[in-house]
């Protein structure tokens, strides 16, 4: 796991006192009432200039001063503050909340690419790839000399833009150019921390590989020839190869993303555990929401149950699952038998016919001396955890690793020449090599295969992590599942992306590499190309279309899977609505609109305080009519652990608009979770023209105890003639 230093603790009287406590600063993130200004103010700026500087300071050295000050999604400003200057700001009018400046998780756990778009009909043609669309990325910079960033092609810059190429140390502002229109960093809170920022290269440029993958994967340009040493070659592409990118290096990124006139941000980070009030995305994203930008966030690396992140209601959140292509070394035996095997390592091995060894012994390969004796030959390894020894695999020609610990092929950290075969796969090989072979057993390895088209793909990955959001459990999440372990994008040059045994380091323009940070932006993409394709659509009929329109079958049409539950099929609360499915979500039929309103209803049903609720909702609102049942496009029901017969009955409003040219009709099928009753009031939607929305009712009723969670199922509103378009919505029921 990696992680930005998004907090910068640190002590101010370091060296010359001993008794830190109260003095220390940390930097705060301060939300303030815009509305309670004076009038005697110029500005907000000025406003809170005066606030900080009127606080009581402890501190001996310096009054403490704001860092940045936010005006668009988000009204306060950011500062170092100790505790009891935190205290004293507590009491200045206007002050609503105030939550320490902490670390940010990237999503990149592994090492990864696909997507299903095509020239011919669809997203694609339709959006113009994108054209005249900004996605503001949230990251950790971006290594603008990247082929992906040529802007051959592209059209002129929307004349909307506002934002700026900020130069820096070894950033340049003529390196921005129509493709990469905009670039800024923010980099003051980690100046006021005296951190070191020299090996950070204090500027707009990547120096961690991230913001660059991320970025070219929403919308690099083309660049042929490409590939990760000879796997996955072919020429790379954004999923909207034609829109524009702007590079935000953290911090206040969102809001001067929104102030710059970006369409969509993809933020492939988040926060964890933490309340939608006191989360920086959240409360920066609603502000995006009312502005009509598109907020597009990864789910988080964790794994397990409940350790999502960015569950915002009015983002959407994506989870990751594998790719259908498969990188291969085949091994063929003396016999002429074929065994397809996994292998990204990084050259072109010559390993043509030679002896193969398998010896009880020494097939734990945890032995340098052992091996020594082997030769230039391939050896059989059993052990898993001889994988990455090297040092006892450089004793002979190459490995046969057998394991069927699908971690392994997560990352494309492949440091011996050889390949990985499964258990199954692995009986075969021995058995040649102990009784069928009449000769000396012998093999050749073919390495740099890339295999498409794997069935059974995709399938969620082991490290996605899972629902339900703790910040706000009564919306199901994640939303959708798209592309995530091994995804081809651009890297910087002078960074590792492989090695050879245990010293030769190698470097190179493209990497792949796995996470829920390399899905978000192929969602990202999409929502880009979604815009494009319906300008008039808003964030939440672009996420209605994603998520209704997303598949829950894999290409083999059986319910996708899930690694993490042994290959058992997957649930909404891994996969949410299905895999993203950019083609259908062009064409969605009815969409579930929801206004601010919707959103407000929400918030106030969730028992914050007063300042907590405007720390997110900011403006006036109105909280008369709170409400957890939002117009989502999916459904939860929560219940508490209750004894078995007692029946747990949950009522859910819906709203669905017309968003196809003319008269339709649909009626509704469903799916009922295991031990529950659902019914449907009315069971037909009968619209007269476009944009004419109908209400329904749906009630479920959980029989089930405690045993058997979480049980879910799905409603489909399917269209009876015409173009048979179909709204899906997952159902979860989950005991809390
Ligand atoms: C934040 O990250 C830095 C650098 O990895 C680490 O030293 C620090 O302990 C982290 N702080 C918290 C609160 O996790
Ligand atoms: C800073 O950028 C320069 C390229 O302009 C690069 O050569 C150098 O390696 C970078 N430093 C780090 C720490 O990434
Ligand atoms: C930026 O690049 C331009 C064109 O390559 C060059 O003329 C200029 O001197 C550079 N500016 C800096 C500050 O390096
Ligand atoms: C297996 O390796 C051990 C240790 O090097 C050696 O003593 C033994 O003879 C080998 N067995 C066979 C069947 O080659
Ligand atoms: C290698 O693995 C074998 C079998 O697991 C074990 O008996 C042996 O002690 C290990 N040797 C070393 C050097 O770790
Ligand atoms: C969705 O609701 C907004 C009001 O928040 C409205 O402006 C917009 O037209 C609606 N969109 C559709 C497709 O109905
Ligand atoms: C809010 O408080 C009310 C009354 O105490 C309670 O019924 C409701 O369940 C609470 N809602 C949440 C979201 O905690
Ligand atoms: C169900 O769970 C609740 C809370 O954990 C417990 O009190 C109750 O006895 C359980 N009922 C059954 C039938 O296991």
């Amino acid at each position: 796991m990696d992680y930005i230093h998004f907090l910068m603790l640190f002590s101010c009287l370091m060296l010359v006192y001993s008794n830190l406590g109260q003095c220390e600063r940390s930097t705060y993130i301060v939300h303030m009432d815009k509305e309670a200004m004076p009038m005697i103010f110029p500005s907000h700026g000025h406003w809170y200039s005066s606030t900080i500087s009127s606080i009581k300071s402890t501190h001996v050295q310096q009054p403490p001063e704001i860092i940045y000050t936010y005006d668009n999604v988000v009204h306060g400003f950011s500062a170092q503050l100790s505790e009891d200057e935190l205290h004293s700001l507590e009491n200045s009018p206007g002050f609503l909340t105030a939550y320490i400046d902490r670390n940010l998780t990237l999503d990149t756990t592994h090492t990864y690419k696909f997507l299903s778009l095509n020239h011919v009909t669809g997203l694609w043609p339709t959006s113009n790839y994108g054209e005249d669309i900004i996605v503001g990325v949230i990251d950790s910079g971006v290594w603008p000399e990247s082929p992906s960033f040529k802007d051959h092609g592209m059209p002129e810059i929307p004349k909307r833009w506002k934002g700026t190429c900020q130069e820096g140390p070894n950033f340049n502002s003529s390196l921005c150019n129509r493709k990469l229109i905009g670039v800024q960093y923010f980099d003051k809170g980690a100046k006021a921390a005296n951190l070191d920022l020299n090996t950070d290269n204090n500027s707009g440029r990547d120096t961690k590989g991230h913001g660059t993958h991320t970025s070219s994967t929403v919308a690099g340009n083309y660049v042929e020839g490409a590939s990760f040493f000879g796997y996955a070659p072919g020429t790379a592409r954004g999923v909207a190869p034609r829109a524009s990118v702007a590079m935000y290096k953290v911090e206040a990124g969102m809001d001067r993303a929104v102030a710059d006139g970006v369409d969509v941000i993809s933020i492939s980070m988040g926060f964890d555990q933490y309340p939608l009030y006191e989360d920086p995305i959240a409360v920066a994203s609603f502000g995006a929401f009312e502005k009509g930008v598109f907020v597009s966030t990864s789910a988080g690396n964790d794994g397990g149950t409940a350790t999502l992140h960015n569950g915002i209601p009015w983002a959407l959140t994506v989870a990751a699952g594998s790719v259908d292509r498969f990188f291969a070394g085949t091994l063929t035996l003396g016999n002429g038998a074929t065994i397809l095997g996994w292998s990204m390592f990084p050259a072109s091995a010559l390993l043509d016919n030679l002896p193969l060894i398998y010896n009880k012994t020494l097939s734990s390969c945890n032995s340098s001396d052992a091996l020594s004796g082997v030769g230039h030959a391939i050896i059989i390894c059993e052990d898993e955890s001889s994988f990455y020894r090297t040092d006892v695999i450089s004793n002979v020609a190459a490995a046969i690793f057998i394991s069927d610990n699908p971690e392994l092929q997560l990352s494309s950290h492949f440091p011996s020449p050889g390949v990985l075969i499964s258990r199954k796969d692995g009986s075969v090989l021995i058995e040649y090599a102990t009784k069928v072979a009449r000769l000396p057993p012998s093999a050749t390895i073919k390495l740099q295969q890339t295999l498409v088209g794997t069935k059974g793909s995709p399938v969620v990955a082991l490290y996605s992590s899972r629902g339900p959001a703790r910040a706000c459990p009564y919306i199901l999440k994640p939303d959708v599942m798209a592309p995530g372990t091994l995804v081809l994008a651009s890297w910087m040059p002078n960074k590792p992306t492989a090695s050879i045994g245990g010293t030769i380091i190698l470097s190179s323009e493209f990497n792949a590499i796995s996470g829920t940070s390399m899905a978000c932006p192929h969602a990202s993409g999409i929502a880009a190309l979604l815009k494009s394709a319906h300008p008039e659509w808003s964030p939440s009929a672009i996420k209605s279309a994603i998520m209704t329109t997303a598949n829950p079958l894999d290409n083999t049409r059986k319910p996708i899977r899930d690694s993490l539950l042994n290959f058992e099929a997957a649930t909404p609360l891994a996969m949410g609505s299905g895999h993203i499915d950019p083609n259908r979500a062009l064409d969605p039929g009815l969409i579930y609109n929801v206004t601010r309103h919707d959103y407000v209803n929400l918030v106030c049903s969730m028992n914050f305080t007063r300042e907590q609720t405007k720390s997110i909702l900011r403006s006036s609102y109105d909280c008369s009519t709170p409400s957890s049942d939002l117009n989502y496009p999916a459904f939860i029901a929560i219940y508490k652990q209750n004894r078995e017969g007692t029946v747990m009955t949950r009522v859910f409003k819906r709203r669905v608009t017309n968003v196809w040219d003319g008269p339709s009709s649909y009626r509704v099928e469903l799916q009922l979770p295991k031990y529950t009753k659902v019914t449907v009031r009315p069971t037909t939607l009968v619209f007269n023209k476009k944009y004419e929305e109908l209400s329904y009712q749906l009630t479920v009723s959980y029989s089930g105890g405690n045993g058997s969670l979480p049980a879910h199922g799905s409603i489909t509103w399917t269209e009876e003639a015409g173009r048979k378009h179909s709204v899906r919505s997952p159902i979860v029921i989950y005991a809390l």
